[in-house]
């Protein structure tokens, strides 16, 4: 497509997976919100990454269900599709296709010391499925099919942007130049929003206890709530310190919410207490979200809306993917359909 292959700015490529119901704040403030940012700077291709969440057993209507919601989140949070491409994964099945060739390119040794196979395969030890171990290989074939310079992701994906490179950089030696190396791209702010109940760990949309997660749709009376209960510490004051994760992690949610440094919040609250703290946090976070989850349900109930922009996203991705796996083919051997 020659809007992207003629100007000059770097490629960035992300993915999301429309497992869960719904997107915690951690995804809106750590992923998508910066995704939407990085369309000022870059040509951006974002995907909802359904493919990747069925190597972990789903209910086939919520993952349908979820994979709307996820389209629909993209786009609240200001990606602009007429900007960027924004598509499902399996409405280009080049995807599917170049992955099984990457795997015949990927070591078993490299997929075995991936730290997410192990841990998602202790969790799921009933569902251990070729496609978790392989996932990797799935996640380069993403990449790679565009060229991507650059990819957004949270620290717990760095090591599969790196076996994406190790893959690449495998084949380009073996066949000569094919694929652009990408590099993982970390955003400096907000890249790791923690559990408000064990904020020692990553706020996940999986945690079972309701508490430890805002999550994108919630309402203020939830948001207010879960702020109230979040653990703290015995210190009360509101400052940031090495054995104060919970007020470290309270102080990064209502600097990100407000655009105030973690500086300016230590000065707004010294001398209040914790209580007061947690209030204004509430408060912050209800106002940030409240205009992407109205937009939202609004995305959600035009599904016709939906379906053009998915459209138009695959079609555009399509044509990209497809020039790189007919290189690909071309160049292991497979004879060309005549
Ligand atoms: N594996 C990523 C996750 O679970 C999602 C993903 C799939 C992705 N394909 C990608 C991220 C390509 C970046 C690039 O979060």
């Amino acid at each position: 497509m020659p809007e992207i292959a003629e100007e000059k700015k770097k490629i960035v490529l992300s993915g999301i997976q429309p497992s869960g119901d719904q997107f915690t704040l951690g995804n809106y403030i750590g992923a998508i919100r910066n995704w939407a940012l990085m369309q000022e700077s870059f040509d951006c291709l974002y995907m909802v990454a359904n493919e990747h969440s069925i190597t972990v057993r789903q209910v086939p209507a919520k993952l349908r269900e979820n994979t709307y919601r996820a389209l629909a989140s993209l786009l609240a949070a200001g990606i602009d599709p007429q900007k960027s491409i924004v598509f499902i994964q399996s409405h280009v099945p080049a995807h599917a296709e170049l992955a099984w060739i990457l795997d015949c390119y990927t070591m078993f040794g490299e997929l075995s010391r991936m730290t997410q196979f192990k841990d998602k395969s202790s969790k799921n030890a009933d569902n251990i499925n070729a496609g978790l171990f392989t996932y990797p290989a799935l996640m380069a074939a993403d990449i790679l099919l565009y060229q991507a310079d650059l990819v957004p992701v949270g620290a717990d994906q760095k090591q599969h942007v790196e076996i994406a490179r190790d893959i690449a950089g495998r084949f380009n030696g073996l066949y000569g130049n094919t694929f652009r190396l990408p590099e993982p791209y970390i955003p400096a702010v907000g890249a790791k929003i923690m559990s408000l109940a064990e904020p020692e760990r990553k706020m996940s949309k999986s945690d079972a206890n309701e508490n430890a997660k805002i999550l994108v749709m919630d309402g203020p009376d939830d948001i207010m709530r879960k702020f109230k209960r979040a653990v703290t510490d015995s210190y009360g004051e509101v400052k940031r310190g090495e054995d104060k994760p919970g007020i470290n992690n309270l102080i990064t949610i209502y600097s990100v919410a407000t655009g105030k440094t973690p500086e300016q919040v230590e000065a707004e609250f010294e001398g209040k207490g914790y209580g007061d703290f947690k209030r204004a946090c509430g408060e912050a976070v209800v106002e940030l979200l409240r205009p992407f989850r109205e937009q939202v349900e609004d995305l959600m109930k035009n599904r016709d809306y939906l379906d053009q922009v998915a459209a138009a996203g695959a079609e555009r991705a399509e044509r990209l993917a497809l020039r790189t796996l007919s290189k690909v083919q071309k160049k292991v051997g497979f004879v060309p359909r005549p």
